[in-house]
């Protein structure tokens, strides 16, 4: 039988652990927590170092007692799947498993793990033996059936779940467990007790788990550390003792003075905050789908509108969606309410209206990028079958690496359908697995490809770091994200390195009117999402 092995983003290849490697592991586990046991630090188990994981482990890894001395001892833990193995070894040497725009992150981790000596992954549950804090980091997911229809979707817990009851079969009855993953509202208390309780009973345990929850609000990218510590948090407990106990770790280990904490009286409350906070934000945002085309139609410039609404204090977070909104969260939080209250809660009836609207307009608004690209080809006279166009931005916002649910996805995946050939630039990915992996990611059967024609090519999609190679005979450029490579570009620049006058395409209002009409001059056909004004633009270059 071959090994198996788990590659790392670099292309560093690691053997997956053998039976014979977790004894091993867990003599040497066991040796270095009686040392730091010994130092009177905590021991805090942090499951799943993705995203959140990863960070937050570090950032409590990094927490000094009052005369300045560390007082946690953290181990990550994380399966070791051909996945994610890769990030144990990774942290294990100081590195980080994410990539981050934070110039906080790697020094920390690196300073916690080879430095303070604060910091360890491992892949063994066994691990969670020690812990006197578990903090759940792993993933719970929203599977969508249909493109554009969150209704027909699910919750999937299946990871969360695991990840419970193997805590319940380890840890001792007294330990914390708190659970930051973004949960359907219920789970804490109707799912994930249920399970620990059942599992205590059969190790003899008659007291209650001591599960809590606070949602993560973290934004990976340039405050990717401070918008976990520096920042305010929301949490509960099951029961009065869970409660005090997450209060206490939370400050110890965040910038409570600063940002005090909202206790609420349940978790499910808890829960519920972060659903609502994310429906909110998605809602905010698919609202202006509708007037963005009505912008496109009717000679206004909705980036311009925005900004005049922006002045207006009470007005200030109305934001411009972009070709769509992606990240792990806003995408799918909304589902998981919708979800938690027929499968959890049990209600018959439908009360939801606007959360699941919202989402199914975020998730196509990507598809309208098809049509503007097809139209600027066309006034080129190009058809847009077999057109090579350059998507500039794989992220699902700026300045950050994480491609997860990105509305560029979609617009690549209607202008492949079209026909057209797809070329890919961005700064800050390196992979792009939902399209060099979309038989297997994010899991078998779950590809957005399925919901187009004409995806197979995609997979051979490599991300391009090089701006002028990826530029270099283009036929229309697209800029999906406002990266900031892409904010400051000299429409002179650009078409000289394309070497022929090209379809520019603007989906996130990066394009002064200045640049709008000296790519006209240029000789290039441009149009934007939101941006009636362009033709207005186009005109008046005709006249001159
Ligand atoms: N990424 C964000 O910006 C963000 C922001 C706020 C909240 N959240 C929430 O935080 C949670 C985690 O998100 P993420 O972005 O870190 O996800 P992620 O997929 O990057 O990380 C999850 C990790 O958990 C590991 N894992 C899964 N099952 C496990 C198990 N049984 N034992 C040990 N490890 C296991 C996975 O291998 C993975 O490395 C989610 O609920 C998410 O909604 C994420």
């Amino acid at each position: 039988m071959s090994e198996k092995i788990s590659i790392s983003p670099s292309g560093e290849k690691f053997p997956l652990p053998k039976p014979e490697d977790y004894k091993v592991e867990f003599d040497v586990l066991k040796k270095r927590i009686d040392q730091e046991r010994a130092r009177n630090r905590e021991i805090v188990v942090v499951m799943g170092v993705g995203f959140v994981g990863a960070v937050m482990a570090a950032i409590v890894a990094d927490t000094v007692d009052e005369s300045g001395k560390p007082s946690k001892f953290v181990i990550g833990m994380q399966r070791p799947s051909e996945r994610s193995y890769w990030k144990i070894p990774m942290l294990n040497r100081g590195i980080s498993p994410v990539k981050a725009e934070d110039p906080e992150v790697d020094p920390m981790i690196s300073r916690c793990v080879n430095e303070k000596k604060t910091l360890m992954a491992t892949f063994t549950h066994d691990v969670l033996n020690f812990a006197d804090v578990v903090v759940v980091d792993v993933q719970c997911d929203y599977i969508k059936e249909d493109l554009g229809n969150v209704r027909s979707g699910q919750t999937d817990m299946a990871a969360l779940e695991a990840s419970i009851s193997v805590i319940a079969e380890h840890i001792q009855p007294n330990a914390l467990v708190l659970i930051e993953t973004t949960v359907a509202p219920g789970t804490t208390e109707q799912v994930a007790y249920p399970i620990m309780k059942k599992i205590f009973k059969k190790r003899g345990i008659e007291s209650d788990p001591l599960l809590a929850h606070s949602y993560e609000r973290v934004m990976p990218g340039r405050n990717y550390v401070a918008s976990i510590r520096d920042f305010w948090r929301v949490c509960s407990g099951i029961n009065e003792e869970a409660k005090k106990r997450v209060v206490k770790f939370l400050n110890e280990v965040l910038n409570t003075d600063k940002y005090p904490l909202t206790v609420m009286d349940r978790p499910i409350e808890s829960e519920t905050a972060k659903i609502v906070e994310n429906s909110y934000r998605a809602t905010i945002l698919a609202f202006l789908d509708e007037w963005s085309l009505f912008a496109e139609r009717n000679g206004v410039d909705l980036i311009k509108v925005i900004k005049a609404i922006k002045v207006r204090p009470t007005h200030s977070n109305i934001i411009f969606p972009g070709p769509g909104v992606g990240g792990y969260c806003l995408p799918k939080d909304g589902g998981l309410g919708v979800w938690a209250y027929k499968h959890i809660l049990g209600f018959e009836d439908d009360i939801f209206k606007i959360t699941p609207l919202a989402i199914d307009i975020n998730d196509t608004r990507g598809l309208h990028v098809g049509q503007i690209t097809r139209d600027a080809l066309r006034n080129m006279g190009r058809t847009i079958a077999s057109s090579e166009i350059l998507i500039l931005g794989a992220a699902y916002r700026e300045d950050v690496g994480d491609t997860r649910y990105s509305g560029s996805e979609i617009v690549i995946r209607k202008l492949a359908e079209m026909g057209a050939e797809i070329k890919v630039h961005d700064p800050y990915v390196d992979h792009w697995w939902e399209f060099e992996q979309q038989d297997t990611y994010p899991a078998t059967g779950q590809s957005k490809a399925q919901f187009f024609r004409n995806q197979e090519k995609l997979k051979d999609i490599r991300v391009e770091q090089d701006l002028n190679k990826s530029l270099n005979g283009s036929e229309a450029v697209i800029f999906a994200v406002p990266h900031k490579a892409y904010r400051d570009l000299d429409p002179d620049e650009v078409v000289k390195t394309i070497g022929q006058p090209a379809a520019i395409i603007d989906c996130f209002g990066i394009l002064t009117d200045d640049k709008i009409r000296r790519y006209f001059q240029l000789g290039c056909e441009v149009k934007g999402l939101g941006r009636g004004h362009i033709q207005r633009i186009k005109e008046e270059t005709r006249k001159t």
